[in-house]
């Protein structure tokens, strides 16, 4: 639906029988240890991302053909040494995969894929992949270990940062386009064109209680409902390697997992790449309590369907033992070695292993200035207006402003989490980028305290800054290192004393502007309540105090909106905008009412919806309709709406559309996203904004877990966020004999 359904899949069906042919040719002249060889993967020693570090001997393995790809290796000259060991000294030199987190820019930092998904722009997100793609390549690299598509519904969960939020319908209209940004028009169309790793398969997001790697315990509507779509999305789009999560889904750990990793992936999907598992997974089964040794582990990861060991050298140590021992076949092996080699003849590597190694390029394509305003328009997109009483923002260039708070002057945590390559170059302040703007304004800086200590020492310095000044900018949030993987917290309220920082300048009376810079939705009721206005930056990349500067004094307006849930507290997680209605549902109307599913110590509404974002303008919806009230056969219905700028200057509104079905063989979502689309408007401008509404809309897992659609009655609904919608009773039916 929207513009999102028009992204095809390049690699979608095709079988290229001249590569076949080069894999079958090339497997006939292996052994069985360098077909195993294929399957191992080792992080070199550049940067270290788990538990285990490089080994002593890696050169030697490599040399030795017991070696398919390497990871965490930067720079061509680096990467050209290992390349070297692989196609000069093994016997059959067969080129090395070089994997790497490039997650949201390799040099040029993108904001996290949180704040990224907070602008809903599919083509800007595209933009950041091939951005990523271009420069990784140009650094050696032929593989990154994204996208990161796992949805996540617990703030507490450090990783929500690296996904794209709550919901699958969204969620997977990112994985598409960035898979498709990574890859190009097809794997290995130039030598930009990196292979994507889609990962964690799956449900890695729904970890217990937001405990990093913790287990996932879900029916299996959910899993196929809610947290597999965009894992799938990302394969139609052509992703040719899955990593296998860290986490048991009902009592498997992925790693070992056949229904997942063989029945849903490839038998019901069709997947043709490979699975790689993620760091030491297949050693960490043993600590799972699913084998007794890593012996037993390997074998049970093998087939599970697992291709490449990660890290964890078992596949090095035990699959030839396997083999002589009758427990894996050499047909399996071959399998295996066979999808990583098709990837690689894909990629170009044995046409040319040195391919992706151009010194000439490296230098021209790192933070090149198109590289750097695409960081930015990203970074601008990402931004969420979330309150601003009586239009304190935007501030007046040239005035008097206080720049306050622990995160003011940070630069690399304005990179976030997985930041890559990007810390061999500082990015201007927050401060400085206000600065830097304002040549004719007086800026007065006070830290007031730290991210998280408890020393108030610098609160009297704050409040001597902001009485000075016509209006304050708190600079809050979390440090780059509070989110990301193993960085799950307990409370989602503001570290240290902030709050308290906030509480004492509210007392000067002046208007107060809170920056967050997070990396998971935080709780801020009180913070939010105490300030006249508050812009969600998340960790906003290399461009990022630029585009929030621009934004604070109107050079820009935003438009980004959120991809996940703010609550008001942590009691309320998961909250998420399509929870099921329940027998008792809370009734608004009647808010004492006793035997009702809510609080008695807090509302059921978050504090800011899925999907809410304020802009300097204002947009007024009318007009909703439908152009049928049943749904035939084959057929579709438009559901169209005007929307109107009513506000003084140009803005851009994502109008998002959600459909609810009223009665059916199964309880729905409350509400479920099946469209959005930005339309940018000038002041006074009206547009009519369609919708088409088909039936692969409308399908659900039935009792007995098959696909299909039901007569509905369906009811649509349309506007700026999943609260503030007008339905207008658009109700519509499926046409009889259709479900
Ligand atoms: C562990 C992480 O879970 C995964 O996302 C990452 O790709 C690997 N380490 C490699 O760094």
């Amino acid at each position: 639906m929207g513009e999102t359904n028009a992204v095809m899949s390049p690699m979608q069906g095709s079988t290229d029988a001249a590569v076949t042919a080069r894999v079958e040719a090339l497997l006939g002249r292996m052994t069985l240890e360098e077909k195993i060889g294929q399957t191992i993967l080792f992080t070199s020693s550049d940067t270290i991302t788990g538990p285990t570090g490089a080994r002593a001997d890696l050169a030697d393995v490599i040399a030795k053909g017991n070696c398919g790809g390497i990871f965490n290796a930067h720079g061509v000259a680096n990467i050209r040494r290992y390349q070297d060991l692989a196609v000069k000294k093994s016997r059959l030199g067969i080129p090395l995969l070089f994997g790497s987190d490039v997650i949201h820019g390799y040099k040029t930092i993108f904001p996290i894929p949180l704040g990224e998904a907070a602008s809903w722009d599919m083509k800007v997100i595209e933009a950041s992949a091939r951005t990523a793609a271009i420069e990784a390549s140009a650094g050696g690299l032929n593989w990154t270990f994204a996208p990161m598509v796992d949805i996540a519904r617990d703030p507490r969960w450090g990783r929500i940062a690296e996904g794209s939020g709550e919901d699958p319908f969204l969620g997977s209209a990112i994985a598409r386009a960035r898979v498709l940004g990574f890859q190009g028009e097809h794997l290995g169309a130039d030598h930009s064109s990196i292979l994507a790793c889609v990962k964690h398969f799956a449900a890695y997001g729904a970890a217990q209680a937001g405990r990093d790697y913790n287990i996932v315990d879900m029916s299996e509507r959910t899993l196929r409902e809610v947290y597999l779509p965009p894992y799938k999305a990302a394969i139609d789009a052509g992703a040719m390697s899955v990593m296998a999560s860290f986490n048991e889904v009902n009592g498997i750990p992925v790693t070992a997992n056949r229904y997942l990793l063989t029945r849903v992936l490839r038998d019901e999907w069709g997947f043709k790449g490979f699975v790689v598992t993620d760091y030491t997974g297949i050693n960490e089964l043993v600590k799972h309590g699913i084998a007794a040794d890593e012996y037993i582990a390997g074998k049970e990861a093998m087939l599970a369907g697992v291709d490449m060991d990660m890290q964890g050298g078992v596949y090095l140590d035990y699959l030839k033992k396997m083999v002589d021992r009758g427990d894996v076949s050499v047909a399996e092996i071959n399998q295996a070695a066979r999808r990583i080699l098709e990837v690689k003849f894909k990629l170009g590597l044995f046409d040319d292993p040195y391919r992706y190694c151009d010194e000439a390029r490296e230098a021209a394509l790192s933070r090149t200035p198109e590289h750097l305003q695409a960081a930015y328009q990203m970074a601008f997109e990402s931004l969420v207006l979330l309150k601003n009483n009586g239009g304190t923002l935007p501030l007046k260039l040239g005035g008097k402003i206080a720049v306050v708070g622990p995160l003011a002057e940070a630069q690399s945590d304005l990179l976030g989490t997985w930041s890559a390559e990007g810390y061999t170059h500082s990015p201007d302040s927050i401060l400085t980028a206000v600065r830097k703007l304002n040549p004719n304004g007086e800026i007065l800086y006070s830290k007031g305290c730290d991210v998280s200590s408890g020393d108030e020492s610098g609160f009297e310095g704050a409040v001597k800054a902001v009485e000075n000044a016509d209006a304050a900018v708190l600079v809050l949030g979390e440090s780059a290192d509070m989110s990301g993987e193993a960085a799950s917290r307990s409370s989602i309220s503001l570290p240290g004393v902030q709050t308290k920082l906030l509480e004492r300048l509210k007392k000067t009376g002046k208007p107060l502007v809170i920056v967050l810079l997070n990396g998971r939705p935080l709780a801020i009721e009180r913070e939010s309540s105490l300030a006249d206005a508050v812009l969600e930056a998340w960790h906003p990349g290399s461009k990022g105090a630029e585009a929030v500067a621009d934004t604070l004094f109107g050079k820009c307006n935003p438009s980004g909106k959120l991809p996940v849930t703010f609550p008001r507290n942590l009691g309320q997680v998961p909250i998420y905008y399509g929870e099921k209605n329940t027998g008792r549902p809370f009734d608004p109307a009647n808010p004492c009412e006793k035997y009702k599913s809510k609080y008695i110590d807090c509302p059921n509404d978050p504090l800011y919806p899925f999907g809410f974002g304020l802009s300097y303008t204002t947009f007024e919806y009318s007009k909703l309709r439908l152009d049928h009230k049943t749904l035939d056969p084959n057929g579709s219905i438009i559901a169209s709406v005007e929307v109107t700028n009513t506000g003084e200057r140009e803005g851009a509104e994502i109008v998002q559309l959600y459909l609810r079905t009223h009665s059916g063989s199964v309880t729905r979502p409350s509400l479920e996203l099946k469209g959005f689309q930005r339309v940018t408007l000038k002041p006074g401008e009206r547009r009519e904004v369609q919708f088409r509404i088909g039936e692969s809309d409308l399908v659900f897992l039935h009792s007995d877990m098959t696909w299909g659609t039901e007569a509905g009655p369906f009811e649509v609904f349309i506007g700026p966020n999943s609260r503030d919608l007008q339905s207008e009773e658009c109700v519509f039916t499926v046409a009889p004999g259709r479900q």
